[in-house]
Protein backbone atom coordinates (compact mmCIF):
# COMPACT_ATOMS: atom_id res chain seq x y z
CA UNK A 1 0.00 0.00 0.00
CA UNK A 2 1.29 3.35 -1.14
CA UNK A 3 1.35 6.20 1.76
CA UNK A 4 -0.25 9.34 1.40
CA UNK A 5 2.19 12.54 1.66
CA UNK A 6 0.01 14.53 3.71
CA UNK A 7 0.61 18.18 2.76
CA UNK A 8 -1.72 19.74 4.67
CA UNK A 9 0.21 18.13 7.91
CA UNK A 10 3.21 19.37 7.00
CA UNK A 11 1.83 23.18 6.21
CA UNK A 12 0.21 23.25 9.69
CA UNK A 13 3.78 21.92 11.24
CA UNK A 14 5.18 24.90 9.22
CA UNK A 15 2.55 27.34 10.16
CA UNK A 16 2.54 26.28 14.01
CA UNK A 17 6.39 27.19 13.79
CA UNK A 18 6.19 30.82 12.46
CA UNK A 19 3.77 31.47 15.02
CA UNK A 20 5.71 32.13 18.05
CA UNK A 21 8.22 33.96 15.66
CA UNK A 22 5.89 36.57 14.17
CA UNK A 23 4.84 37.33 17.95
CA UNK A 24 7.91 38.06 19.05
CA UNK A 25 8.82 40.48 15.99
CA UNK A 26 5.63 42.18 16.33
CA UNK A 27 6.31 42.35 20.06
CA UNK A 28 9.81 43.75 19.73
CA UNK A 29 9.66 45.91 16.18
CA UNK A 30 6.15 45.32 14.16
CA UNK A 31 4.87 42.10 12.26
CA UNK A 32 6.16 40.92 8.82
CA UNK A 33 5.03 42.94 5.89
CA UNK A 34 4.31 41.01 2.57
CA UNK A 35 3.20 42.83 -0.93
CA UNK A 36 1.68 40.60 -3.58
CA UNK A 37 1.23 42.36 -7.12
CA UNK A 38 -1.22 40.30 -9.48
CA UNK A 39 -1.54 42.14 -12.82
CA UNK A 40 -4.99 42.30 -14.76
CA UNK A 41 -7.13 39.57 -13.67
CA UNK A 42 -6.71 35.66 -14.23
CA UNK A 43 -8.91 33.60 -12.54
CA UNK A 44 -5.62 31.41 -11.21
CA UNK A 45 -3.83 33.84 -10.14
CA UNK A 46 -7.03 35.61 -8.36
CA UNK A 47 -7.34 32.23 -6.27
CA UNK A 48 -3.79 31.93 -5.15
CA UNK A 49 -3.61 35.52 -4.29
CA UNK A 50 -6.29 35.74 -2.51
CA UNK A 51 -5.24 32.93 -0.25
CA UNK A 52 -1.48 34.28 -0.01
CA UNK A 53 -3.35 37.37 1.69
CA UNK A 54 -5.70 35.16 3.99
CA UNK A 55 -2.91 33.12 5.04
CA UNK A 56 -0.87 35.92 6.04
CA UNK A 57 -4.16 37.56 7.92
CA UNK A 58 -4.64 34.24 9.50
CA UNK A 59 -0.76 34.39 10.85
CA UNK A 60 -0.45 38.05 11.83
CA UNK A 61 1.58 39.08 8.82
CA UNK A 62 0.74 42.38 7.07
CA UNK A 63 -0.29 41.27 3.44
CA UNK A 64 -1.29 43.80 1.38
CA UNK A 65 -2.57 43.49 -2.31
CA UNK A 66 -1.97 45.89 -5.20
CA UNK A 67 -3.71 45.33 -8.09
CA UNK A 68 -2.60 47.21 -11.28
CA UNK A 69 -4.94 47.14 -14.44
CA UNK A 70 -3.76 44.82 -17.18
CA UNK A 71 -2.84 48.13 -18.90
CA UNK A 72 0.30 48.97 -17.20
CA UNK A 73 3.17 49.33 -18.55
CA UNK A 74 6.68 47.72 -17.87
CA UNK A 75 7.60 51.28 -16.64
CA UNK A 76 4.79 51.85 -14.43
CA UNK A 77 5.23 48.47 -12.40
CA UNK A 78 9.10 48.95 -11.88
CA UNK A 79 7.82 52.16 -10.80
CA UNK A 80 5.68 50.76 -8.05
CA UNK A 81 8.24 48.12 -7.13
CA UNK A 82 10.98 50.48 -6.50
CA UNK A 83 7.89 52.08 -4.01
CA UNK A 84 7.69 48.64 -1.99
CA UNK A 85 11.77 48.58 -2.46
CA UNK A 86 12.05 51.41 -0.59
CA UNK A 87 9.08 50.88 2.51
CA UNK A 88 10.84 49.98 5.41
CA UNK A 89 7.48 47.81 6.86
CA UNK A 90 7.37 45.52 3.53
CA UNK A 91 9.69 42.40 3.97
CA UNK A 92 8.70 40.42 0.91
CA UNK A 93 7.64 41.53 -2.27
CA UNK A 94 5.58 38.68 -4.75
CA UNK A 95 5.21 39.48 -8.10
CA UNK A 96 2.15 36.82 -9.41
CA UNK A 97 3.26 35.42 -12.49
CA UNK A 98 2.17 34.52 -15.40
CA UNK A 99 2.43 39.11 -16.49
CA UNK A 100 0.89 39.94 -19.35
CA UNK A 101 2.37 39.42 -22.86
CA UNK A 102 3.84 42.96 -23.34
CA UNK A 103 5.37 43.61 -19.79
CA UNK A 104 8.66 42.50 -19.70
CA UNK A 105 8.90 39.98 -16.92
CA UNK A 106 12.55 39.65 -16.40
CA UNK A 107 13.19 43.22 -16.00
CA UNK A 108 10.11 43.68 -13.29
CA UNK A 109 11.71 40.09 -11.41
CA UNK A 110 15.18 42.27 -11.49
CA UNK A 111 14.16 45.34 -9.92
CA UNK A 112 12.56 43.70 -6.40
CA UNK A 113 15.56 44.49 -3.93
CA UNK A 114 16.78 41.33 -3.68
CA UNK A 115 16.40 41.12 -0.02
CA UNK A 116 12.73 41.45 -0.07
CA UNK A 117 12.87 38.52 -2.83
CA UNK A 118 10.57 36.13 -0.89
CA UNK A 119 9.41 34.14 -4.20
CA UNK A 120 12.86 33.21 -5.10
CA UNK A 121 12.70 34.58 -8.68
CA UNK A 122 14.89 37.48 -8.45
CA UNK A 123 18.49 36.80 -10.64
CA UNK A 124 20.25 36.92 -7.69
CA UNK A 125 18.46 34.08 -5.60
CA UNK A 126 18.84 32.42 -8.59
CA UNK A 127 22.48 32.18 -8.49
CA UNK A 128 22.00 31.54 -4.45
CA UNK A 129 20.42 28.45 -5.78
CA UNK A 130 22.61 27.22 -8.44
CA UNK A 131 25.84 27.59 -5.88
CA UNK A 132 24.02 26.54 -3.02
CA UNK A 133 24.25 29.43 -0.85
CA UNK A 134 22.10 30.87 1.88
CA UNK A 135 19.68 32.65 -0.33
CA UNK A 136 15.23 32.73 -1.00
CA UNK A 137 14.78 29.23 -2.71
CA UNK A 138 11.34 29.38 -4.54
CA UNK A 139 8.25 28.04 -2.46
CA UNK A 140 7.09 25.33 -4.26
CA UNK A 141 10.13 23.81 -4.96
CA UNK A 142 11.33 24.16 -0.96
CA UNK A 143 8.07 22.79 0.24
CA UNK A 144 8.40 19.52 -1.70
CA UNK A 145 11.89 19.16 0.08
CA UNK A 146 10.41 20.16 3.35
CA UNK A 147 7.72 17.55 2.74
CA UNK A 148 10.10 14.49 1.89
CA UNK A 149 12.45 15.91 4.73
CA UNK A 150 9.16 15.56 7.30
CA UNK A 151 8.65 11.81 5.76
CA UNK A 152 12.51 11.05 6.61
CA UNK A 153 12.67 9.73 2.70
CA UNK A 154 16.49 9.70 1.87
CA UNK A 155 17.81 11.85 -0.80
CA UNK A 156 21.10 11.49 -0.51
CA UNK A 157 22.51 8.99 -3.71
CA UNK A 158 18.98 8.22 -4.99
CA UNK A 159 17.60 8.93 -8.63
CA UNK A 160 15.44 11.52 -9.21
CA UNK A 161 14.01 12.27 -12.35
CA UNK A 162 12.03 15.72 -12.46
CA UNK A 163 9.86 16.11 -15.43
CA UNK A 164 9.40 19.80 -16.29
CA UNK A 165 12.00 22.26 -16.64
CA UNK A 166 10.41 25.49 -15.54
CA UNK A 167 11.70 28.60 -13.83
CA UNK A 168 9.46 28.22 -10.72
CA UNK A 169 9.18 24.52 -10.32
CA UNK A 170 11.57 22.68 -12.58
CA UNK A 171 14.63 24.09 -12.43
CA UNK A 172 14.60 25.64 -8.92
CA UNK A 173 13.18 21.51 -8.06
CA UNK A 174 16.32 19.67 -9.47
CA UNK A 175 19.25 22.12 -8.16
CA UNK A 176 17.41 21.48 -4.08
CA UNK A 177 17.46 17.42 -4.74
CA UNK A 178 20.95 17.75 -6.97
CA UNK A 179 22.08 19.91 -3.36
CA UNK A 180 21.00 17.03 -1.20
CA UNK A 181 22.84 14.64 -3.15
CA UNK A 182 20.88 12.61 -5.58
CA UNK A 183 21.67 11.95 -8.81
CA UNK A 184 18.99 14.11 -10.65
CA UNK A 185 17.85 14.10 -14.46
CA UNK A 186 15.41 16.81 -15.94
CA UNK A 187 13.02 15.40 -18.29
CA UNK A 188 10.78 17.55 -20.73
CA UNK A 189 8.20 17.52 -23.69
CA UNK A 190 11.05 16.76 -25.94
CA UNK A 191 12.72 14.26 -23.76
CA UNK A 192 13.36 10.41 -25.73
CA UNK A 193 11.64 8.05 -23.98
CA UNK A 194 10.16 9.74 -21.23
CA UNK A 195 8.45 6.72 -19.91
CA UNK A 196 11.76 4.39 -19.68
CA UNK A 197 13.46 7.67 -17.90
CA UNK A 198 11.36 7.90 -15.26
CA UNK A 199 10.91 4.30 -14.75
CA UNK A 200 14.35 4.57 -13.87
CA UNK A 201 13.49 7.31 -10.75
CA UNK A 202 13.31 6.49 -6.92
CA UNK A 203 12.34 9.78 -6.64
CA UNK A 204 10.07 11.03 -9.16
CA UNK A 205 8.61 14.68 -9.32
CA UNK A 206 6.12 15.52 -11.53
CA UNK A 207 5.71 18.99 -12.93
CA UNK A 208 4.96 19.75 -16.47
CA UNK A 209 1.24 20.96 -16.53
CA UNK A 210 -0.21 17.52 -18.17
CA UNK A 211 -3.44 16.29 -16.76
CA UNK A 212 -3.17 12.81 -15.76
CA UNK A 213 -0.17 12.10 -18.25
CA UNK A 214 2.19 9.78 -16.09
CA UNK A 215 0.43 6.48 -16.04
CA UNK A 216 1.54 3.58 -13.86
CA UNK A 217 4.02 2.49 -17.05
CA UNK A 218 5.89 5.80 -15.70
CA UNK A 219 6.45 4.66 -11.97
CA UNK A 220 9.13 2.46 -10.79
CA UNK A 221 6.58 0.02 -8.56
CA UNK A 222 7.92 1.83 -4.54
CA UNK A 223 9.01 5.06 -5.80
CA UNK A 224 8.16 8.26 -4.52
CA UNK A 225 6.09 10.05 -6.65
CA UNK A 226 5.70 13.91 -5.84
CA UNK A 227 3.21 15.11 -8.17
CA UNK A 228 3.12 19.20 -8.44
CA UNK A 229 0.41 19.53 -11.20
CA UNK A 230 -2.95 21.59 -11.03
CA UNK A 231 -4.68 20.56 -13.95
CA UNK A 232 -8.31 21.17 -14.54
CA UNK A 233 -11.05 19.20 -16.29
CA UNK A 234 -13.31 21.02 -17.49
CA UNK A 235 -15.93 18.55 -19.71
CA UNK A 236 -17.44 15.40 -19.26
CA UNK A 237 -15.36 13.72 -21.93
CA UNK A 238 -12.11 14.90 -20.04
CA UNK A 239 -13.47 13.60 -16.99
CA UNK A 240 -14.27 10.44 -18.31
CA UNK A 241 -10.91 10.28 -19.75
CA UNK A 242 -9.50 10.10 -16.51
CA UNK A 243 -11.84 8.71 -14.29
CA UNK A 244 -13.74 5.92 -16.38
CA UNK A 245 -17.52 5.72 -15.75
CA UNK A 246 -17.03 8.24 -11.70
CA UNK A 247 -20.92 9.55 -11.26
CA UNK A 248 -18.64 11.18 -8.34
CA UNK A 249 -16.54 12.86 -9.81
CA UNK A 250 -19.27 13.82 -12.95
CA UNK A 251 -20.87 15.24 -10.29
CA UNK A 252 -18.00 17.12 -8.76
CA UNK A 253 -17.95 18.64 -12.69
CA UNK A 254 -21.28 19.79 -12.56
CA UNK A 255 -20.95 21.14 -9.25
CA UNK A 256 -18.04 23.58 -9.48
CA UNK A 257 -17.54 23.34 -13.20
CA UNK A 258 -13.88 21.45 -13.34
CA UNK A 259 -12.55 18.67 -11.27
CA UNK A 260 -8.74 18.76 -10.59
CA UNK A 261 -6.22 16.76 -11.38
CA UNK A 262 -2.61 16.26 -11.09
CA UNK A 263 0.32 15.47 -14.21
CA UNK A 264 0.05 11.70 -12.79
CA UNK A 265 -2.79 9.56 -13.52
CA UNK A 266 -4.59 8.84 -10.49
CA UNK A 267 -4.49 5.07 -10.86
CA UNK A 268 -0.98 5.11 -11.12
CA UNK A 269 0.01 5.85 -7.62
CA UNK A 270 -0.64 2.10 -6.65
CA UNK A 271 2.65 1.72 -7.87
CA UNK A 272 4.64 4.01 -5.09
CA UNK A 273 5.52 3.52 -1.71
CA UNK A 274 4.56 7.24 -1.23
CA UNK A 275 2.85 9.60 -2.93
CA UNK A 276 0.93 13.14 -3.01
CA UNK A 277 -2.24 13.62 -3.74
CA UNK A 278 -4.13 16.24 -5.73
CA UNK A 279 -5.21 18.31 -4.39
CA UNK A 280 -3.83 18.14 -0.64
CA UNK A 281 -0.24 17.24 -1.22
CA UNK A 282 2.28 20.05 -2.49
CA UNK A 283 -0.46 22.74 -3.12
CA UNK A 284 -0.54 23.22 0.81
CA UNK A 285 2.96 24.33 1.16
CA UNK A 286 3.14 26.63 -1.28
CA UNK A 287 1.75 29.10 0.84
CA UNK A 288 3.45 27.89 3.28
CA UNK A 289 6.90 28.17 2.40
CA UNK A 290 6.10 31.80 1.35
CA UNK A 291 5.50 32.37 4.56
CA UNK A 292 8.00 30.91 5.91
CA UNK A 293 10.32 33.32 4.05
CA UNK A 294 8.62 35.99 4.77
CA UNK A 295 9.09 35.54 8.44
CA UNK A 296 12.93 34.83 7.50
CA UNK A 297 13.10 38.35 5.52
CA UNK A 298 12.07 40.37 8.58
CA UNK A 299 13.83 38.71 10.85
CA UNK A 300 16.60 39.39 8.82
CA UNK A 301 15.84 42.86 7.91
CA UNK A 302 14.92 43.84 11.61
CA UNK A 303 18.52 42.04 13.23
CA UNK A 304 16.34 39.78 15.53
CA UNK A 305 17.65 36.15 15.23
CA UNK A 306 14.86 33.68 14.64
CA UNK A 307 13.83 30.52 17.10
CA UNK A 308 14.89 28.01 13.41
N1 LIG B 1 2.38 31.54 -10.44
C1 LIG B 1 2.27 30.21 -10.26
N2 LIG B 1 3.02 29.83 -9.20
C2 LIG B 1 3.60 30.95 -8.71
C3 LIG B 1 4.47 31.21 -7.62
O1 LIG B 1 4.89 30.32 -6.87
N3 LIG B 1 4.83 32.49 -7.45
C4 LIG B 1 4.40 33.48 -8.26
N4 LIG B 1 4.81 34.71 -8.02
N5 LIG B 1 3.60 33.28 -9.28
C5 LIG B 1 3.19 32.01 -9.50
Amino acid sequence: MATILDGKLVRDAILASLKPRIERLTAERRPPGLAVVMVGSNPASEIYVRNKVKACAELGIAGEKHLPLDTVTTEELLFLVEALNRRPDIDGILIQLPLPEHIDQQQVLASIDPSKDVDGFHPCSVGDLVANRPGFRACTPAGVMRLLEYYGIPIAGKDAVVVGRSDIVGKPMAFLLLHAHATVTICHSKTANLAEQCRRADILIAAMGRPAFLTADFIKPGAVVVDVGINRLRTPEQVDRVFPGDPQRLAELEEKGSVIVGDVHPEAFSQASFYTPVPGGVGPLTIAMLMSNTVDSAERRLGIRGSS
